[in-house]
């Protein structure tokens, strides 16, 4: 696993959308790999967020690949929108989809690339049959809705089977995270095997700018990488991340902060 692999995917949920486009700007500068589009109806999930003019807007400020996470009920009727708008890819989630294939197939039919999301409470199971169709598998956090909010650890051994699929049914595939994630919880992501990490509190939402942010962010997922490959290389008969000693390193230091929001439950608004 080399340093840079792994990918960082600002959400511009938490930005300041009088600065949109030098947020993002700073983002791009500062090395962030694509940027994370949270659209929200209100009715998928209880918050509204932003629509395909952000993205048009978007489009005209960042060369990076706009990620659109769609959090919205029957997305098939919004892709030409967003696609006209300039969306180079969709999450699109696996839950509230009776025809998630046809979903899959429409995406991919308009020239962009697909990804499937779950919910926290959603196995990893479900995705057996859509998994080979996929660019991108994204798996939930925290529950959809909102930003800053903690991390929910008990998706931590979902993540670690999402990527055994991965590598034995659809290598090329990404796993990616979404919500709570930190200095402090990338590590756990890396090691459950992520291959991109959703930010938007730890980017946008603090009293740094966002060069200093995405550095602070940068460096915690190097210094994981590096544990994660030190322990592959004294551990070769097993993966790093099922190591117990290291998954009991990996939960003990943020039980705290676990346990004040063991729900996953919205911490702010
Ligand atoms: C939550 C959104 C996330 C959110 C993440 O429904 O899908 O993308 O913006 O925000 P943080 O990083 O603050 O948890
Ligand atoms: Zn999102």
């Amino acid at each position: 696993m080399a340093q840079n692999t792994i990918k960082i995917a600002p959400s511009i949920l938490a930005a300041d959308f009088a600065r949109l486009g030098e947020q993002v700007a700073e983002a791009e500068q500062a090395g962030a790999d694509r940027i994370h589009v949270d659209v929200m109806d209100g009715h998928f999930v209880p918050n509204i967020s932003l629509g395909a003019p952000i993205i048009k807007s978007l489009r005209q400020v960042t060369r990076l690949p706009l990620e659109t996470h769609l959090m919205i009920s029957d997305p098939d009727f919004f892709f030409d929108e967003f696609v006209e708008a300039g969306s180079d890819s969709f999450l699109v989630h696996w839950e509230g989809n009776n025809n998630l294939h046809r979903t899959v197939q429409r995406v991919k039919s308009l020239g962009k690339q697909v990804g499937v999301v779950i919910n926290p409470a959603t196995p990893a199971s479900v995705l057996e049959e859509i998994l080979s169709e996929l660019d991108l598998v994204l798996v939930m956090t925290v529950n959809p809705g909102f930003g800053h909010q903690h991390f929910i650890h008990t998706t931590l051994p979902k993540i670690k089977r999402v990527r055994q699929m991965i590598e034995q049914r659809r290598p090329e595939c990404e796993l990616e995270l979404d919500g709570g994630i930190d200095a402090a919880t990338v590590r756990l992501g890396v090691e459950a095997g992520a291959d991109v990490l959703v930010a938007g509190t730890s980017i946008f939402g603090g009293n740094e700018s966002v060069d200093a942010a995405m550095k602070r962010l940068r460096a915690a997922i190097n210094d994981a990488v590096n544990k994660v490959s030190s322990l592959a290389s004294s551990n070769p008969e097993g993966i790093a991340s099922s190591s117990p000693g290291l998954r009991e390193t990996s939960y003990s230091g943020l039980e705290d902060r676990a346990s004040l929001n063991p729900e996953g439950v919205p911490s702010r608004h």
